[in-house]
């Protein structure tokens, strides 16, 4: 059965050269190398694979950019990852697939209601890394301000580039209600998760050469 698992899931994720088991991927159509983790979908056995990239050297304690790329099941209307952990005080960056075109937009919520959206980071999508096939699409952004934000009062808090950092994400079948905007209302989610992620494998030293040439 395990097999049969593993089977299934590398069949679907084929299109997009991924290995399920890896936790460093290379993406031929980005260039970037990837820190990749795949988080298990709990209400129906799939799974949604975040990746990382971020430059090398990064500077700890500083600021720096970071490229997410999300392979989400079809049936995803929008993903969203929360760098901080949790949903409250920290940027949410949101993504979903709309007609050949990936949209990304950074939200904040203060409370376990509706985020607003957050003007501390800005993302813009890398074309080159946006796809789908039958049964997943995938959304490649930039974000600066995603690894370093405000917290609650006067705090700050930088994900540590040699290291783990605990993310977390949330999935909602619907798709947001107008799917070309990055400032569409959303409904909440049907789920969410969280996971440890390995930024030390995430590092790119062409990180900003490859972000131009990925526009
Ligand atoms: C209309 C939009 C949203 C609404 C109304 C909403 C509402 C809620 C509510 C009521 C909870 C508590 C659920 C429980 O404890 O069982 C929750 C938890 C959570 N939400 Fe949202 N949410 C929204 C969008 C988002 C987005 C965009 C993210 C981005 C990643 C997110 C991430 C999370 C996470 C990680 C939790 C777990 C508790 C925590 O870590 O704070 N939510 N949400």
């Amino acid at each position: 059965m395990r097999w049969n698992l593993g089977l299934t899931c590398a069949a679907a994720l084929s299109g997009f050269a991924s290995k399920a088991s890896a936790d460093v991927f290379r993406d031929p159509d980005t260039g970037f190398s990837f820190s990749q983790k795949d988080v298990p979908i709990t209400t129906n056995n799939d799974h949604i694979t975040f990746r990382v990239a971020i430059p090398s050297p990064a500077p700890a304690n500083q600021p720096y950019d970071a490229v997410v790329q999300i392979v989400a099941p079809v049936a995803a209307g929008w993903v969203g990852v929360a760098w901080g952990g949790s949903m409250t005080n920290n940027p949410l960056l949101l993504s979903w697939y709309n007609g050949g075109s990936g949209v990304v937009s950074i939200r904040r919520a203060t409370t376990h209601t509706a985020p607003t959206i957050y003007t501390g980071a800005t993302a813009q999508i890398l074309k080159k890394g946006v796809k789908t096939n039958g049964t997943h699409w995938q959304v490649t952004a930039q974000c600066a301000g995603c690894t370093s934000f405000a917290t609650t009062g006067s705090g700050t808090k930088t994900l540590n580039p040699a290291g783990s950092n605990r993310l977390a994400f949330a999935y909602s079948k619907a798709k947001p209600a107008q799917p070309g905007s990055a400032t569409s209302p959303i409904s909440v989610h049907d789920l969410f998760n969280y996971w440890e992620h390995d930024f030390a494998a995430a590092g790119n030293p062409q990180f900003a050469d490859l972000v131009n040439r990925n526009l």
